[in-house]
C-alpha cells in the first residue's frame, strides 16, 4: 500500500471504536464516504444500509448561504464489505483480474463478480475497465483508439490492494494519482455505481458542463451530470457532459482522469481531497493521462476523444447573431449598420423566427420569403451565413404537408416510446418526435432535408440548438413517464435538475437504435453533431462549421459550442471565461459566450466591456434574446463603436496566429485558450486565476469584468511581457522572475493584451472581413524578443476551407526564430499556392534594447523607427514575398 494510504488507515484504526459490530470510530471529517446520499437520510436508515451514523465534529456549515451539503451523518465503515481482487492474470496489454463480492450492498441487483482490465495503452496513458464479468452492459459507443500494443516504458504503477481496490502511482515522484482503496464502499449494482479516489491536491479542473470557479471547490459539492436545457447557474447540470478532471500533483505535474459512462452521474468532491463518482449504469471505464504537465493532459485527452475538428477561416471572424430580428429586412439593417460603422463582422446568424411556426426546414412566407436573396447579398459581400435548427420535428401537421415529419415516419428515425409508439414530447412549433440519430436511416434522413434546403438557402454552417434533447414538458406530452419503471424512475437518482431525469426531457425509458435513452441521453447532442457534420460536407464539398449546445466528450471532432443562455450582467463575463477555460480542457476549442448576454437588456458600458473580451474568445459571437434592446455592436455610441472596432480589428490581425493554433489542435490536440498556469504549472499563485486567459502561449488577456472600473489587476506569470501595439510610443517591457500583480490602466476603449516574450506570432493587416484579408495578405511579424534576445514562432496558412488541406499538403508552414539581433523566416512546407501572394509589410521587434543605426532584409536596407520607451522597432522594408526564406538583421 503506498504511504499516503497507509497514513490514512493509520489514523482511523488508532481511534477506531467498534460500533454496532462495525468499525465506525470517529473518522476524521474529511474522510467520511456518504452512505446515504439521498434526501431523507436517519440513523434507522443508515443502520440498515450497514453503515455508520453520527454527526460530524466540524461545525455544520450556513445552509442559508447557498452550501448544499455538507460532511455527511451516515458514511461507511472501514470494514463495509466490498469485492476482494482475485489473482492478477497478466494479459498481452496489462493483466486482467477477478473482483468478487460475497455479500451485498444495499442497492438492488448487486454484480457480483466483476472483472478489472488494466491496459497500459502508452508509457503515459492507463486505462482501467472494470465491468460484469459474465453479462455484456451498455457501453458508450464513441470511437477510441483501438489497442494495439503495451506501453514499453510505463510512467505508472499500478497496484492491487490486499483486500480490494487498487492504486495508480507516478513512478518519478511516487506520488499516487488515483486510489480507490480511500472508500470501502465501492458498489457495482445494475443501476448503482459508486467508486471514489483520493486526489494529489485540492487543486482540481474540469468536470463539466457545470457553473463553477475554475479550481474547482472541494468543500462538499456535487457535480451532476446528465445533458439538460438548463441556463447556466450553479450547482446544476448543464447542457453537456464532460466527465474529465485535471488534478495537480504537489510537485506541479498533472495529470487527468476521464471516466467515460453516459449515465446520468454525480462526481463528489470532498475535503480529503477525494472524489466519488456514482453513476447509474453502464461500466467504470476509466483514462488516467499522466501528464508532465496540464497542456499534454489535454493532448493526451484528445488522443483518446479525437482532436476537434479544423474551422474554416471565416468561422475566425466576427459572428451576429439575435432571436428576434423578426424579417430579412431587420436582418440585413443590422449587417448594413455594422458595414456603415466599419465594424468587422465575417457571419450573420438567424434564430428560429426565420421558420415558419418554428418548424425546421420552412421560412416564414412574409418575413423570410427573401431569405435566399439575403444569403446570396451576404456571400457577396464576403459573408457567410449561419441558421438554427433544432431536432425536435412538428408532428402535428396535416399528413403530407409537412415533409421531415412524413419521411421521418417512413424512415422509421424518430426515437420511440417504451410502448413502441413515437414519443411525441413538446418544443418550439408545439407536438414534436425526436430524432434518433443513433438509427442507420438518420444520416440519409437528415442529409435529404438539409439537402432541399440548402438549395434554397445557402447556409455554411449549422446552429444545432435544444440537443440535450429539450422538451418543455416531462417526458411524454401524453402521460408523461411511466412510474412503475425501473429507468423512469430509478432507485438512485443523481442530482439532476428538476430532481428526476425526465425533467424537460424524453423519459428514460424511451428506445433509440443504439439503446435505452436512459443510457445514450447524454450523447443526444454528440450524435446529432455527427451527422451533421457528414451531411454538411457531403452538401458543401467545404470544410462544415457547425456549433451545438449539447456536447459529450468527442463533440470537439465535429463542433464547436456556445455557453448557451447567459444574462447581459456583470458576473457573467467572468464566468464566460472559466467556460471557455473549461472546454478547451474538453477538446473543444471553438467555444464562445453570447457576447453581451443573451437574457435581459444590456446597457453599453456592459456591452462594450463584452465586446472587448468576447473579441478574443475563440468563438466570437454576439447573441441576444427576443425582446431584448439591440446590442449589436453598431447600435451603440460613437465611443462604443470604436472601441468594439479596435479590439475586433486586433482579433483579426492575430487571425493567423488563432489559424496556426486550431490548426495545431487538429493536428496535434495543441490546446487553445488556456489557464495561466497550464503554461506555468509551477507558479501556485497562478492556480486560482480565472479572471483572465491565455490564447496559446504567447498571448495574455486582461479584460475588465466589473461595472465603472478603469484598472485591472493583472496578474503576470514570470517572463517578459509586452503589451499590445495600441502603445507603441509608451510602455515598455516588463519582465517578471515571478508572478506579479500588476495594476493595468483600462478606460473604456481598451482591452489589456499581453504578448509574451520570446515568440514570433504572425498578423495581418485586418480588415471588414476575413475574405478581404486573403485577397492581398499583408504580414506584419510581431517579434517580442525574450530577455536573452531570442524569439520563436510559426504559422500555418491555407485556403480557408477546403476539407484535408493539412492531410493533402495544400498548406503552408513558416517557422520564425530569432537571436542576436537577426530573425530569420523560413518556410518548412510550401504546398498552398496562395501563399504566393503574401508579402511582407512591416516588422515590430520588440524589446530592443538601444537604437541601431541599421536595419536589412535579405541584405536589403529597410526603414525603421525605434521607440526607447517601448524599446520597439518598428520596421518598413521594400516589398517581399511572405512565402520565401528571409533573414531580417538590425544592428
Ligand atoms: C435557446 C437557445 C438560444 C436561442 C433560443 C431560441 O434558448 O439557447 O440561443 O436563441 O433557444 O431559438
Amino acid at each position: 500500500m503506498d504511504p499516503i494510504s497507509v497514513k490514512r488507515m493509520l489514523l482511523w484504526f488508532c481511534i477506531i471504536a467498534s460500533t454496532h459490530g462495525k468499525q465506525c470510530g470517529q473518522v476524521d471529517d474529511n474522510y467520511r464516504f456518504d452512505c446515504h446520499p439521498e434526501l431523507d437520510a436517519s440513523q434507522q436508515k443508515c443502520e440498515a444500509r450497514g453503515c455508520c451514523w453520527a454527526p460530524g465534529k466540524s461545525p455544520a456549515r450556513d445552509h442559508a448561504v447557498g452550501v448544499e451539503f455538507d460532511v455527511p451523518y451516515c458514511y461507511y465503515p472501514l470494514d463495509y464489505p466490498g469485492y476482494v481482487n482475485g489473482v492478477p492474470t497478466p494479459t498481452e496489454y496489462g493483466f486482467t483480474v477477478n473482483l468478487t463480492r460475497t455479500t451485498k450492498s444495499y442497492h438492488p441487483k448487486d454484480v457480483m463478480n466483476l472483472k478489472m482490465d488494466v491496459l497500459y495503452e502508452t508509457d503515459s496513458r492507463l486505462h482501467i475497465k472494470i465491468y460484469d464479468a459474465d453479462r455484456r452492459r451498455f457501453e458508450v459507443p464513441i470511437q477510441t483508439p483501438p489497442f494495439t500494443s503495451k506501453a514499453g516504458n510505463p510512467t505508472y504503477d499500478v497496484q492491487l490492494a490486499p483486500t480490494s481496490g487498487f492504486t495508480v502511482t507516478r513512478k518519478t515522484s511516487k506520488e499516487v494519482v488515483f486510489n480507490t482503496t480511500i472508500n470501502p464502499g465501492f458498489i457495482f449494482c445494475d443501476q448503482f455505481i459508486q467508486i471514489s479516489s483520493s486526489l494529489s491536491s485540492s487543486y482540481i479542473y474540469g468536470l463539466g458542463e457545470h457553473r463553477s470557479s475554475l479550481a474547482l471547490p472541494i468543500d462538499w459539492r456535487r457535480f451532476t451530470f446528465w445533458a439538460r436545457d438548463q441556463s447556466p447557474s450553479p450547482n446544476i447540470n448543464l447542457y453537456g457532459v464532460h466527465p474529465l478532471y485535471y488534478n495537480l500533483e504537489p510537485n506541479g505535474d498533472t495529470h487527468g482522469v476521464f471516466l467515460l459512462n453516459s449515465n446520468a452521474m454525480d462526481a463528489i468532491l470532498q475535503p480529503a481531497p477525494a472524489i466519488t463518482y456514482r453513476t447509474i449504469g453502464g461500466i467504470l471505464d476509466f483514462y488516467i493521462f499522466l501528464g508532465h504537465d496540464p497542456i499534454d493532459v489535454v493532448k493526451q485527452y484528445q488522443d483518446v476523444v479525437g482532436k476537434p475538428f479544423m474551422p474554416p477561416l471565416w468561422a475566425l471572424g466576427f459572428h451576429l447573431c439575435r432571436w428576434g430580428y423578426n424579417s430579412v429586412n431587420g436582418t440585413m439593417a443590422v449587417v448594413e449598420r455594422m458595414r456603415e460603422a466599419s465594424i468587422p463582422q465575417d457571419v450573420q446568424w438567424n434564430d428560429i423566427d426565420y421558420m415558419e411556426g418554428e418548424k425546421d426546414f420552412t421560412l416564414n412566407p412574409t418575413t423570410y420569403k427573401n431569405l435566399t436573396k439575403l444569403v446570396a447579398d451576404l456571400h457577396a459581400s464576403g459573408l457567410h451565413y449561419v441558421p438554427i435548427f433544432y431536432p425536435a420535428i412538428s408532428s402535428s401537421q396535416s399528413p403530407g404537408s409537412y415533409p421531415p415529419y412524413d419521411t421521418g415516419v417512413t424512415d422509421n428515425i424518430f426515437t420511440k416510446a417504451d410502448d413502441g409508439s413515437i414519443f411525441i414530447g413538446k418544443v418550439w412549433p408545439g407536438d414534436a418526435a425526436y430524432p434518433d440519430w443513433f438509427h442507420p436511416n438518420a444520416t440519409r434522413w437528415w442529409q435529404t432535408l438539409a439537402r432541399k434546403f440548402h438549395n434554397a438557402v445557402d447556409f455554411d454552417g449549422m446552429w444545432l440548438d435544444m440537443n440535450e434533447p429539450s422538451n418543455f414538458v416531462d417526458g411524454r406530452l401524453q402521460g408523461g413517464c411511466l412510474n412503475n419503471n425501473t429507468y423512469d424512475n430509478p432507485p438512485y437518482v443523481p442530482g439532476v435538475g428538476g430532481n428526476s431525469l425526465y425533467s424537460k426531457t424524453l423519459c428514460p425509458s424511451a428506445r433509440q437504435h443504439a439503446g435505452l435513452h436512459y443510457d445514450v441521453h447524454s450523447l443526444y447532442g454528440l450524435s446529432e453533431v455527427r451527422i451533421s457534420y457528414t451531411t454538411l460536407t457531403n452538401i458543401r464539398k467545404k470544410r462544415p462549421f457547425i456549433i451545438s449546445r449539447s456536447t459529450f466528450p468527442s463533440s470537439g471532432r465535429y463542433a464547436g459550442h456556445w455557453l448557451g443562455d447567459n444574462v447581459s450582467e456583470w458576473p457573467e463575463m467572468h464566468a464566460s471565461i472559466i467556460g471557455i477555460l473549461n472546454f478547451n480542457m474538453f477538446g473543444m476549442p471553438m467555444v464562445g459566450a453570447d457576447i453581451c448576454g443573451f437574457g435581459g437588456n444590456t446597457t453599453e458600458e456592459l456591452c462594450t466591456r463584452w465586446m472587448q473580451l468576447g473579441a478574443f474568445y475563440p468563438f466570437s459571437r454576439n447573441h441576444n434574446s427576443l425582446g431584448m434592446v439591440d446590442q449589436d455592436p453598431a447600435v451603440f455610441s460613437k465611443a462604443s463603436q470604436d472601441s468594439s472596432r479596435d479590439a475586433l480589428l486586433n482579433r483579426y490581425s492575430i487571425i493567423p496566429f488563432l489559424y496556426t493554433w486550431f490548426q495545431m489542435g487538429n493536428a496535434n490536440g495543441s490546446m487553445m485558450a488556456r489557464p495561466l498556469f497550464f503554461d506555468f504549472p509551477y507558479e501556485p499563485a497562478l492556480y486560482d486565476i480565472d479572471t483572465q486567459f491565455m490564447l496559446g502561449e504567447e498571448l495574455l488577456v486582461s479584460p475588465v469584468l466589473t461595472e465603472g472600473a478603469t484598472t485591472v489587476n493583472a496578474t503576470f506569470p514570470p517572463g517578459r511581457w509586452y503589451s499590445n501595439g495600441a502603445t507603441i510610443t509608451g510602455e515598455p517591457p516588463m519582465t517578471f522572475t515571478k508572478t506579479t500583480s500588476v495594476v493595468l490602466d483600462a478606460p473604456l476603449n481598451k482591452i489589456n493584451l499581453h504578448f509574451r516574450g520570446g515568440f514570433v506570432v504572425p498578423t495581418m493587416i485586418p480588415q471588414q472581413t476575413t475574405t478581404k484579408m486573403v485577397e492581398n495578405p499583408l504580414m506584419i511579424l510581431l517579434v517580442c524578443l525574450d530577455v536573452d534576445g531570442t524569439a520563436k514562432g510559426h504559422m500555418y496558412w491555407d485556403d480557408g476551407e477546403s476539407i484535408g488541406s493539412f492531410e493533402n499538403g495544400h498548406y503552408t508552414w513558416w517557422s520564425f526564430s530569432a537571436k542576436n539581433n537577426e530573425m530569420m523566416s523560413t518556410i518548412d512546407h510550401d504546398g498552398f499556392e496562395g501563399s504566393s501572394k503574401m508579402s511582407f509589410f512591416g516588422f515590430l521587434v520588440e524589446g530592443v534594447s538601444t537604437k541601431p543605426t541599421q536595419v536589412t532584409a535579405n541584405g536589403q536596407t529597410c526603414q525603421f523607427e525605434y521607440f526607447q520607451t517601448s524599446q520597439i522597432l518598428d520596421i518598413t522594408c521594400p516589398k517581399m514575398p511572405f512565402n520565401k526564406p528571409m533573414t531580417l538583421k538590425w544592428s
